[in-house]
This record gives C-alpha cells, sequence and structure tokens, in this order.
C-alpha cells in the first residue's frame, strides 16, 4: 500500500465574473501517494492550474478539504502555507520569476542558502545541477542575459536543489525546445528515482510518459485515471500507446 501524499474531499473552486460564478473544480475527490510520479491532463480551462494552486497552498479551496502531507491545508493562512513551502514543497511554474540583479549561480543557490547550515553541500549540488542542465558556461551570467529556456533551466534548478518531498510542475516544460526539455525530464525523473514526489501538469505526451499514474480531469472532476506502472519504461512503444488510446478516449 503507498502511503497518501495529497487527499482532497469535496473539493470545490468558484470564481466569480461579474454577476456569475463559474465553477471550475466540483466536489473533486482525489489521493495522490508518496513517490509517485503523477502527471494531471485535460483540455485547456478544464482548470488543471486551479486544481494545482488548491493542492499546493497556492490557492484556498471555495469549499472542500486538501490535505498535504497529513495537514489539513484548505484554510491556511500565508504565514502557514510559507513554512510548508519553505520546508517541504516546492513550484516550477510558468512565468519564470528569477531575480534580475542576481547572476544565475546566485539564483540557484540564494534561498537554499538562507537557513541552510551546509553551504558547502549547497554549492557542490548547484555545480552538479548546472552541469546537468547545461548552464554551467553561463553560472556568472545575469538572467537578461541568457535565453528563455536557460532562464526557466535556472528556475528548475533553483526549485530542487534544496530536495524538496514534493515538487509541483505547470507545464515545466512548456518553454522549451525538445532536447532542453528532455534534460529537464530527465531530472526530474532522476529525481523521482531517488523518491522525492512529482505532481505535474501537462498537455505534452512525452512529458506524461515519465509518470506512473495520469489523472484526467474534466468538467470539474477526475474523469478517469490510468496506470502506467505496468507498462515499462524498456518497452517505450507500449506504454506510449496506452496513454495515447486513454487520451483518445477522454478527449470527446
Ligand atoms: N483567477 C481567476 N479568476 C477567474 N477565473 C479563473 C481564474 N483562474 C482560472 N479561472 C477560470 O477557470 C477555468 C480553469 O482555468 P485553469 O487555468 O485552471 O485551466 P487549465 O486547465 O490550467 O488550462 P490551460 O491548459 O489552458 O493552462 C478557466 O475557465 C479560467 O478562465
Ligand atoms: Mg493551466
Amino acid at each position: 500500500m503507498k502511503e497518501v501524499l495529497i487527499k482532497t474531499e469535496d473539493l470545490c473552486k468558484s470564481f466569480i465574473i461579474g454577476k456569475t460564478g463559474v465553477h471550475v473544480l466540483k466536489n473533486l475527490n482525489i489521493e495522490i501517494y508518496k513517490g509517485d510520479f503523477t502527471v494531471i491532463m485535460g483540455s485547456s480551462g478544464s482548470g488543471k492550474s486551479t486544481l494545482l494552486y488548491s493542492l499546493s497552498t497556492m490557492d484556498n479551496p471555495t469549499s472542500g478539504k486538501v490535505e498535504l502531507l497529513g495537514k489539513d491545508i484548505s484554510k491556511i493562512n500565508e504565514h502557514e502555507a510559507g513554512k510548508i513551502r519553505n520546508k517541504d514543497i516546492s513550484f516550477i511554474f510558468q512565468g519564470i520569476n528569477l531575480l534580475h540583479d542576481l547572476t544565475v549561480y546566485e539564483n540557484i543557490t540564494y534561498a537554499a542558502m538562507y537557513d541552510r547550515k551546509n553551504k558547502n553541500e549547497i554549492k557542490s549540488r548547484a555545480n552538479e545541477l548546472l552541469k546537468e542542465l547545461d548552464l554551467y558556461d553561463h553560472k556568472e551570467k545575469y538572467p537578461s542575459e541568457v535565453s528563455g529556456g536557460m532562464q526557466q533551466r535556472v528556475a528548475i534548478a533553483r526549485a530542487i536543489i534544496n530536495n524538496p518531498s514534493v515538487i509541483f510542475g505547470d507545464e515545466p516544460t512548456g518553454a522549451l525546445n525538445s532536447s532542453t526539455g528532455k534534460m529537464v525530464l530527465d531530472l526530474l525523473s532522476d529525481i523521482n528515482n531517488k523518491g522525492q514526489s512529482i505532481v505535474m501538469v501537462t498537455h505534452d505526451i512525452k512529458s506524461a510518459l515519465r509518470a506512473n499514474r495520469i489523472l484526467y480531469i474534466k468538467d470539474g472532476r477526475i474523469d478517469g485515471e490510468l496506470n502506467l506502472e505496468k507498462y515499462s519504461e524498456k518497452n517505450s512503444k507500449e506504454r506510449k500507446e496506452r496513454l495515447q488510446t486513454f487520451l483518445d478516449q477522454k478527449s470527446w
């Protein structure tokens, strides 16, 4: 039996636009497990980002309950959310916000250095990540001096340097070309193999194939799930065909 990482009970999220309420998440009940690479898919506007925000302390649900790492986060305030974010979780979201007066290297290490004793460990992990993400030769440059794809990779290195137990990603490879996208996915798979949990929203089949479990959202609810564990990564053709069939069934 896998341990539960996130559990929702009748999670609802609505937005008021003008005088009308838009009900994006409707009594959603899910469990996400520790150690899994979970991917959330669904058509544009189906509520994937909204769900990810509610699961990760970034936003509070309108009603219902969300438990993350055994703690009820449905009504937590910014202070409590900040504590969880500093310690246990991190984010790779679209729209990169790097600090523009710090170098690539400083951006990656800045927050990690803040409250950690072992600064040498952080430095060596930073150098490792710089090499893995092909950023090493750019470490002294400022964000404005590197490409958008490199900035995205800097944001990814910054998100994982502290070894968070859960990483939330919203289309983390969306802005990357296929070779740098693969680099990032390899890194996420590697981190997941070491035991860290990943919850990632994506449209991209290649990214989704890294998951062991896929949840599909439609009309504000989970409309189905696919377990890819039994399709070994070695037999990638079978895995891909299974996912493709699942998505073809779900998309209409
Ligand atoms: N802050 C907000 N205020 C009002 N409406 C919102 C807000 N955030 C999201 N919505 C609405 O909720 C719905 C779901 O949006 P969401 O961004 O979660 O979709 P998504 O599945 O992530 O889409 P995409 O694949 O295009 O990123 C949309 O109709 C959107 O307009
Ligand atoms: Mg989205």
